[in-house]
């Protein structure tokens, strides 16, 4: 079985060497434009020519059928959906993959230090001022988990530890045990005007593109809060900068944006109440994802059902 990996900006040699050392039988190497069609491919943000030249334009070739199977080394598949694959290639993301315990890490402290004040406390013991804020009431502070899937439930579950009350948003109806949970588009009103601090974490896909808007910020609770760890296309920029400086928004913690890295002259930068991370809030690591890869090779190989797999219409 061949195995090959192709990835925009990022070195595809230690991932080869960790597949082949996990995965002994198989032949892994890195693609160069012209080698002929594997069984499976590793990719990240792979040129259309990558997709044509292993799927053969979907012609067999000397008995060969093609790639099968095209392994996404991130969660998010929009960067991949917009290349024209066959629709019957089989796309398969990240499944977690040690990925949510960090989403839940970075959403926590992103909540915590918004909640606890902790961005004025640093401001005035950095100027040498012993201060004191009155406690605000956690009740106050119910957080909008907006897409409950594997990496937003498992955020849901860690900002219940902390006793905030938790709402969920998803495209499906949930029930999960103590999340206040809503689903579909009738659902978003209900579950925006229940939200103090509004975590999103759905897929980019046609339908929620532009989804954090004038119209769905505004619907938030006075003084909310929004942070945004999905992509930076589901954010009306503009709408969040007028949302903030009108009061209605008290701020943000932004990890994705439209163009990533960001610009230097962008606004977000230098906006007092806005913090900006360089999309790091749950990073691929390749351990935990080749050994999750592997695994589901072996899987197909035997016949079985594997998770992860990417509905084309769907988008995610
Ligand atoms: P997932 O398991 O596919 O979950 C997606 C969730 O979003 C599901 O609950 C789904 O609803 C919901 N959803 C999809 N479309 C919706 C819509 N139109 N309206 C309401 N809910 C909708 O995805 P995941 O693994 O949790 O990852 C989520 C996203 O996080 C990824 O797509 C990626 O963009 C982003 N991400 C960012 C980073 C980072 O470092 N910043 C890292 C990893 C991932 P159903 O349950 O009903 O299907
Ligand atoms: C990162 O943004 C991912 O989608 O895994």
């Amino acid at each position: 079985m061949n195995i090959t990996i192709c990835f925009e900006r990022l070195d595809p040699a230690p991932w080869v060497l960790g597949l082949q050392q996990a995965f002994p039988e198989a032949a892994v190497s890195a693609w160069a434009p012209g080698a002929p069609p594997a069984d499976h491919a590793i990719v990240w943000a792979p040129p259309q020519r990558f997709i044509d030249e292993q799927t053969l334009g979907g012609q067999t070739c000397d008995g060969h059928k093609g790639l099968q199977t095209l392994f996404n080394i991130g969660a998010g598949v929009d960067a991949l959906l917009q290349l024209k694959l066959p629709p019957s290639l089989k796309v398969v993301r990240l499944d977690d993959a040690g990925m949510s315990v960090q989403m839940a890490e970075f959403v926590c402290h992103a909540v915590i230090r918004h909640f606890r004040e902790f961005d004025g406390y640093d401001a005035d013991t950095a100027a040498g001022k012993w201060s004191y804020r009155k406690p605000r009431s956690r009740a106050d502070f119910a957080v909008g988990v907006m897409g409950l899937g594997v990496l937003g439930e498992r955020v849901a579950k860690a900002l219940q530890v902390f006793e905030f009350p938790v709402n969920g948003y998803s495209r499906s109806a949930k029930d999960l045990p103590g999340i206040r949970c809503f689903g579909g588009a009738q659902g978003l009103p209900e579950f925006l005007a229940a939200t103090r601090v509004l975590v999103n974490l759905m897929p980019l896909t046609p339908e929620t593109e532009n989804i954090l808007n004038k119209t769905t910020l505004s619907q938030l609770q006075p003084g909310a809060y929004v942070i945004n760890v999905a992509r930076g296309k589901h954010l009306v920029e503009e709408d969040l900068l007028a949302l903030i400086d009108s009061g209605h928004l008290a701020g943000a913690t932004l990890d994705v944006f439209r163009t990533e890295p960001l610009p230097a002259e962008h606004p977000f930068w230098r906006h007092p109440k806005i913090t900006v991370t360089p999309h790091t809030s749950a990073r691929t690591l390749r351990e935990e994802s080749i050994a999750q890869i592997v695994g589901k090779i072996q899987a197909l190989q035997r016949g079985e059902p594997i998770n992860g797999v990417v509905d084309h219409q769907r988008g995610y």
